[in-house]
């Protein structure tokens, strides 16, 4: 079954995230308790939403948007920032080098304050014995639908360059390569997702 999520699925959806996500890709790397803090901020956001897949009475697949990323990330950091902090400061006493990828996360959003397309999707994750099933795309057609009914015209998404998957997966979405940046080193292909 493909549905909105609920808050109870948080704590299966940070899993599968902090599992599936390449923990070079910073908020992976935070770990779940951060995780969970985010998942659970985009389900009761009104600037974000997150789809997932339903199997047998466990989440096999989420996929996360915000429709305004800047303003999603600003009530975060507002409503939960004591909480963020420990989770935070945790992961960087765990791991002093998450530090420099924080300031290279901030001077990266800093730069997309200026882009005028402010949805955004985010993550999308299959449990791996569920993949090549058609779920991500079936997550996808909800998380549109979700979109067009907030009225939103244009999505952008980031991908690293060298994921073969995902790359493929946005051709057939119908993503658009709008460019390519760096953050924390890697190079990333930006897309630019029309919806229709
Ligand atoms: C990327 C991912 C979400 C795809 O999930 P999925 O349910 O297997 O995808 P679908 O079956 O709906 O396939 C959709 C399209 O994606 C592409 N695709 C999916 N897996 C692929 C793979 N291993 N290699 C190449 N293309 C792939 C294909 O174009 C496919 O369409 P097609 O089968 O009609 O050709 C899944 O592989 C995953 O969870 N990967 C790890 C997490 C990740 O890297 N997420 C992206 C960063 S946010």
């Amino acid at each position: 079954m493909i549905r909105l999520a609920k808050e109870t699925d948080v704590d299966q959806t940070a899993e599968l995230h902090a599992k599936h996500i390449k923990p070079l890709l910073l908020f992976a790397e935070l770990g779940k308790p951060f995780l969970k803090i985010l998942h659970r901020s985009l389900i009761k956001s009104r600037y974000g939403v997150i789809v997932v897949s339903e199997i047998d009475s466990k989440i096999a697949g989420f996929c996360s948007a915000a429709y305004d990323a800047p303003a999603a990330a600003r009530e975060l950091v507002l409503k939960k920032f004591h909480l963020l902090l420990l989770t935070v400061l945790s992961a960087v006493l765990k791991k002093p080098a998450i530090l420099k990828k924080i300031i290279q996360l901030f001077i990266h959003l800093q730069k997309t304050k200026k882009d005028p397309i402010r949805a955004e999707f985010l993550t999308i994750v299959v449990e791996p014995g569920h993949r090549k099933q058609g779920i991500a795309a079936k997550m996808f057609d909800l998380m549109k639908a979700e979109m067009k009914a907030k009225g939103i015209k244009k999505v952008r998404n980031s991908a690293v360059h060298d994921d073969i998957a995902v790359n493929r997966m946005s051709h057939k979405f119908n993503f658009e390569l709008a460019g390519t940046f760096y953050l924390y080193g890697i190079k990333m292909n930006l897309y630019h997702y029309n919806v229709e």
